[in-house]
């Protein structure tokens, strides 16, 4: 067992809710479509001027504040993100420039909807190996800006915002229990945004041809993710040496109801267990764990000593699943 505990948890969302039926004034779609194939109701927009690193450092803070703690108390500060600020330097460097923070140890994460995950998996194994005491894992995405807005089998399934957890190394028995993650890289193509990095440099024909937005085959996704994030889940129960009904929560990354409902049918956790979030937000991608489990402790769902299981999928194809004691 990797031992750390969730000092706290904050969330950031920009004001701006997107619905199903400013949607359908938009493009060729149907709120009973979106409803029926997503679950997803509504989703926050960032405004023009807001960038990953503006969420991520938004709730950064809060996190910290309600840890009672400065930002500069951290040793390492991870940011999730597949919508980075820029190429270089990381998202995570922008953080530390938009809040003046000199000193922790800064880098981003690209694992996509499975990039927090990788954060905590990271985050774990520092502190259990001494390289961290205290570290944030913050998942943020913009995916507002890489989504083209004339492609309604994409437009419609993303959303904006950014999760923060505060982990410190402890004595007590909490913590990763157990973890599975992985990758396929063969699939590379099946999810992507094909330009704006050294393959496919940003040039006019590349604008032109909306090459900087997500491109994806959405039923390939659904099949791998529904496979993925269920066999993950089992195997970190198993790792964790616990049974579905140890397990307090379930927080599956939130892409849509019907693959999280899928993931949790087939990993035999009960329906109530299930945190779900995604038909106020959409897939906010790397953010969608922290902010359902920010949620979630501020709705009083967990209390000391409780289990949480988590399992996530994403562009790559990248997995990751986690059973946590917070
Ligand atoms: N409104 C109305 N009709 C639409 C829309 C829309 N917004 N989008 C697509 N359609 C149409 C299609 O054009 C198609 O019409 P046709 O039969 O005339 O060609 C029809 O709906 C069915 O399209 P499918 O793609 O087969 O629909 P499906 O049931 O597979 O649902 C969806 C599409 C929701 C994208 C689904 O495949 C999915 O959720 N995939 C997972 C994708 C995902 O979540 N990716 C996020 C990143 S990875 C992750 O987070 C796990």
């Amino acid at each position: 067992m990797r031992r750390f505990k969730i000092l706290a948890t904050a969330r950031a969302l920009p004001p701006r809710v997107l619905t199903n039926a400013e949607l359908e004034t938009m493009i060729d779609t149907t709120d009973q479509w979106i409803v029926e194939r997503t679950g997803i109701r509504e989703r926050r927009i960032a405004a023009p001027e807001v960038a990953t690193s503006d969420l991520a450092a938004e709730a950064l803070l809060s996190a910290c504040g309600a840890a009672g703690l400065e930002p500069d108390a951290l040793d390492v500060l991870i940011v999730a993100t597949s919508t980075p600020d820029t190429l270089f330097p990381s998202t995570a460097c922008w953080v530390q420039h938009k809040l003046g923070l000199r000193g922790p140890a800064a880098f981003d994460v690209s694992a996509g909807c499975s990039g927090w995950l990788y954060g905590m998996e990271l985050a774990a194994s520092l502190i259990a190996g001494g390289g961290a005491r205290t570290a944030a894992v913050v998942g943020a995405e913009v995916m507002s800006k890489v989504v083209n807005w004339e492609d309604r089998s994409t437009c419609v399934l993303f959303g904006d915002g950014a999760g923060a957890a505060i982990l410190t190394a402890c004595e007590e028995d909490r913590g990763l229990l157990g973890s599975a993650w992985g990758a396929d890289g063969t699939l590379a193509r099946v999810l992507y945004q094909p330009a704006g990095g050294t393959r496919q440099p940003a040039s006019a024909e590349s604008v032109a041809a909306r090459a900087h937005t997500v491109h994806m085959e959405g039923n390939t996704v659904f099949k791998h993710a529904v496979t993925a994030m269920s066999e993950g889940a089992i195997e970190a129960l198993k790792r964790a040496g616990v049974t579905p009904e140890d397990v307090t929560l379930l927080i599956p990354h939130q892409a849509n109801t019907r693959i999280m409902e899928a993931t949790r049918a087939r990993t035999a956790i009960a329906p109530a267990k299930m945190v779900s979030i995604v038909d106020r937000y959409g897939n906010m991608s790397a953010a969608t764990i922290p902010v359902a489990l920010d949620e979630a402790r501020a709705a009083g769902r967990l209390k000391d000593g409780d289990l949480v299981a988590m399992t996530a999928f994403g562009t790559g194809f990248t997995w990751a699943a986690q059973v946590l004691r917070v």
